[in-house]
């Protein structure tokens, strides 16, 4: 009697830590799926690189309750390992591939779980000794695509309370597919991006280079233009638009014959109308384009800049608020250019006529509040765009006096009778500048 009572008390203990066992798991197992689920949640509408790393970086510190996390990227270019940023740290962490922990899990495709690093051969303190940190405990692991192809690697360092277990790297292996698809995500839409931005600078640079006499004017153009907007608290992706219709505005000229486009004598009547069909080129040509939604609004302002806001301008005649407001940026961008840049047969015309011609067409042809905001240009910035390339031969210094002063102030300085000692600094550096004699090679 008393063995088979001691015998169920054995059994129901057993049963006990069986059914304790098996509420851990379970445990465990909710933990890892809501740690999956806020992971993926907080990971799939990040698509740019840089913040969805930090991101995933985060996210894993806290899930593993480790004091710092890192996602090595492969650079195939370089054959290192990379990481942009590192959480704590400020620089990119950079080495060859083949180095240290990690670089031995990228070429092994193994998990490290080691409670100390500095008893392992394969451990390289060198960034330990860069950045003063201590490591001790570290879970490394290949980052896996869905295909297991090893696209980087994870490493979290020095967990806080103990070392890293087995349900860790279970968690962590679940984790870095999700990372690794959601990073091959950004990788390629990095890549469209880019791939886009050439092709729009392409375009461009083949404008500029047929158009000698006015080579740079779709660069300069853009910057200024990109200046006023910045000015005017344009955000991101109104700066992206301007950027885009800056660079492309005159990409009609492409259509008009160069006798007509180059003729360095007045032109004609029919001459005159032959140039301004360039502004619905412009337009037809970029309706060709496949903008994403965000930017559909390019080929109209592109087109717009010789819109005048009294409605005497081409292709439409548009006035007043029916000109997009890119197109009044444009415009006031683009005859600043004209009249200021070099030419192979001319230098460029004097500020004060420059500003006077502008000022005289503000409010017949020029939006106002354009033409005020432009004023407010900075006089180092104006000077980088007005000398843009030729850029390399400044002094910084002076850059350093100009930026303090904008065109607004150079204008009122020029026509002031009792000019301070600083006034006339600013005017003796951004005139000699501005005056400064070359031909266009
Ligand atoms: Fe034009």
């Amino acid at each position: 009697m008393k063995t088979s009572n001691k015998s169920k008390k054995e059994n129901i203990s057993s049963n006990t830590d069986k059914l304790k066992r098996q509420i851990d798991k379970l445990k465990e197992e909710r933990e890892r799926l809501y740690a999956l689920l806020n992971i993926t949640k907080n990971l799939s509408a990040e698509i740019n690189l840089e913040k969805l790393l930090i991101k995933i970086m985060e996210e894993v510190r806290k899930i593993l309750n480790a004091d710092r996390c890192t996602v090595f990227l492969y650079d195939e270019n370089t054959n290192e390992l990379w990481s942009k940023v590192a959480i704590g740290l400020d620089d990119e962490i950079r080495f060859q591939a083949d180095k240290g922990i990690a670089g031995h899990v990228w070429k092994t495709g193994e998990v490290v779980n080691i409670p100390d690093a500095y008893k392992d051969t394969r451990f390289n303190p060198e960034i330990d000794k860069k950045t003063g940190y201590k490591t001790k405990s570290i879970l490394t692991m290949p980052l896996l695509n869905l295909y297991n192809d090893v696209i980087g690697v994870f490493q979290v360092l020095n967990k806080k309370s103990g070392s890293f277990t087995r349900h860790n790297e279970n968690l962590l292996s679940a984790i870095s597919v999700i990372a690794a698809s959601a990073i091959e995500n950004a990788i390629l839409n990095e890549e469209q991006k880019k791939s886009f931005t050439s092709f729009i600078e392409t375009l461009s640079t083949t404008l500029d280079t047929r158009d000698y006499i006015t080579a740079g004017h779709s660069r300069r153009v853009t910057l200024y233009a990109l200046e006023i907007a910045r000015i005017m608290k344009f955000d991101q992706e109104q700066m992206e638009i301007i950027r885009i219709a800056g660079l492309l505005h005159d990409i009609g000229k492409i259509g008009v014959p160069e006798v007509v486009l180059f003729k360095d004598r007045k032109l004609s009547e029919d001459e005159y109308e032959i140039i301004k069909r360039h502004a619905n080129l412009t337009k037809s040509i970029l309706n060709k384009i496949h903008f994403l939604k965000k930017y559909r609004a390019i080929p109209e302002i592109a087109a717009s800049h010789h819109e005048r806001i009294d409605g005497k301008g081409y292709p439409e005649g548009l006035n007043g608020d029916n000109i997009p407001l890119g197109g009044k940026i444009l415009a006031v961008a683009d005859v600043f250019d004209a009249l200021t840049s070099r030419k192979p047969y001319q230098d460029r015309m004097g500020l004060d006529e420059v500003m006077e011609i502008i000022e005289k067409d503000t409010g017949i042809a020029f939006e106002p509040f354009v033409v005020y905001n432009f004023k407010f240009i900075r006089l180092n910035k104006l000077i980088l765009v007005l000398e843009y390339g030729h850029t390399e031969e400044m002094d910084k210094d002076e850059l350093k006096i100009l930026e303090s002063h904008t065109l607004s102030d150079i204008i009122d300085i020029r026509t002031k009778a009792g000019k301070s000692a600083s006034e006339l600094e600013v005017e003796n550096v951004f005139m000699r500048y501005y005056l400064r004699e070359y031909r266009v090679k």
